[in-house]
């Protein structure tokens, strides 16, 4: 979505004749968001991607949450989350409400089918592996600490090349650029912390011509099929337009610093509907010689705040692990856990990475989140914490 793309062969004009090498037309497709109101591109297959052999039900689990009752600060190491299966599969909801829904993954294998989330934009950020996603754009190759988009709609499949973890976001509409960092035609800015040159956009190749019984497994907002398809979904031979899957991988983020401490809204990267997103990345700190680097304590009296932690030193948290999810719930005061405020002046710099959402709705927990809490996490700031129900 950053910017207008053209990959493969398309006609000079779109919707008229395009024809194949065998005097065959290609089979244009349209692939819009918001009706015909949003964002789109055109799509060119070799056969027409609506020859559905059969449809079946898709007995997917249904997503069960709970309220955060009593409502508190929660600390889940979902890093102890067992992986197992696809990408799809191993999805584990951790947190959620009628905006968005979010998981962890481990994925251990290719996904032998194809996936397609028509309920809203899909988020994937990598925490760790590498492999590919492919898709009808083509295919973009992933890594460690990328952002991935998927608009939805997408027809993917991801084949790990070693064990991947993600935090996958499942939002309810479009995952965007924040609106202060764009001009009024849309390009970035100079103050944004990321330029389109940033973006990596799918690497379309030959386009699969065969024909067979292939599955996409179809998902939206709780609602399941699985489509029996006969033409590959990866017979495009070009597209173009403002809607398709892209990444960003955090090394390219160029954090916004200042003489005293910037909050989250300066590292933003991306937001959804009742959804924003930030990124915490390697960088100096504040520069005022008196300046304390962590944050002060807060309350977020009108969001949840959800913070994945991925790699580094968290000088702000106690017990914290990589893959850990802290959930500050609305209104329950947080902040640097005792001795931290002390133990980081003075430090010029931090090697922390990690990634926020805040939603504006509350969230609801899933069994996975409580079956990896701490339930001692939100007593952790206290000077000596004696054991609970000591
Ligand atoms: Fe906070």
């Amino acid at each position: 979505m950053p910017s207008y793309v053209r990959s493969g062969s398309v006609p000079h004009k779109r919707h008229i004749q395009f024809r194949r090498p065998d005097g065959g037309l290609y089979a244009e497709e349209l692939f819009s968001t918001k009706g015909f109101e949003s964002v789109y591109s055109l799509l060119y297959h070799l056969r027409p991607p609506t020859a559905t052999l059969d449809v079946k039900p898709w007995s997917r689990p249904p997503v069960l949450l709970l309220p955060n009752e009593p409502l508190r600060n929660r600390h889940f190491k979902t890093g102890r989350i067992a992986g197992g299966g696809d990408a799809i599969e191993s999805r584990a909801v951790v947190l959620g409400n009628d905006d968005i829904l979010i998981s962890v993954a481990r994925a251990q294998r290719p996904m032998e089918y194809f996936y397609r989330n028509t309920g809203g934009d899909e988020l994937l950020f990598v925490h760790r592996g590498h492999g590919e996603i492919v898709t009808q754009f083509g295919t973009l190759a992933y890594r460690e600490n990328d952002y991935v988009v998927l608009p939805t709609g997408t027809t993917y499949r991801v084949l790990p090349s070693v064990e991947t973890s993600f935090m996958v976001h499942e939002s309810s509409g479009t995952v965007k650029i924040p609106r202060r960092y764009r001009n009024e035609f849309g390009q970035l800015e100079e103050h944004a912390p990321y330029y389109e040159r940033d973006f990596r956009t799918p690497i379309l190749g030959e386009p699969v011509e065969e024909q067979g019984e292939y599955e996409v497994r179809v998902t939206n907002r709780g609602r399941h099929a699985v489509y029996v398809v006969q033409n590959h979904p990866c017979d495009v031979v070009g597209w173009d337009g403002y809607c398709y899957p892209y990444a960003f991988n955090l090394e390219e983020f160029a954090p916004i610093t200042g003489k005293l401490h910037q909050p989250p809204p300066a590292h933003s990267t991306f937001e959804a509907p009742g959804a924003a997103f930030c990124a915490f990345v390697p960088r100096l700190f504040d520069y005022h010689p008196l300046a304390i680097p962590v944050p002060y304590n807060h309350s977020s009296v009108d969001c949840d705040e959800v913070l994945y932690y991925v790699s580094g030193n968290f000088m702000s948290r106690r017990g914290v692990e990589a893959g850990s999810i802290t959930l500050h719930a609305a209104g329950a005061p947080h902040g640097p856990q005792p001795g931290a405020v002390e133990s980081s002046l003075g430090k010029a710099s931090t090697d922390e990475v990690a990634v926020m959402v805040d939603t504006f709705k509350p969230l609801l927990l899933g069994q996975a989140a409580l079956d990896c809490e701490d339930p001692e996490y939100y007593r952790s700031w206290i000077e000596a914490p004696a054991p609970l129900g000591a």
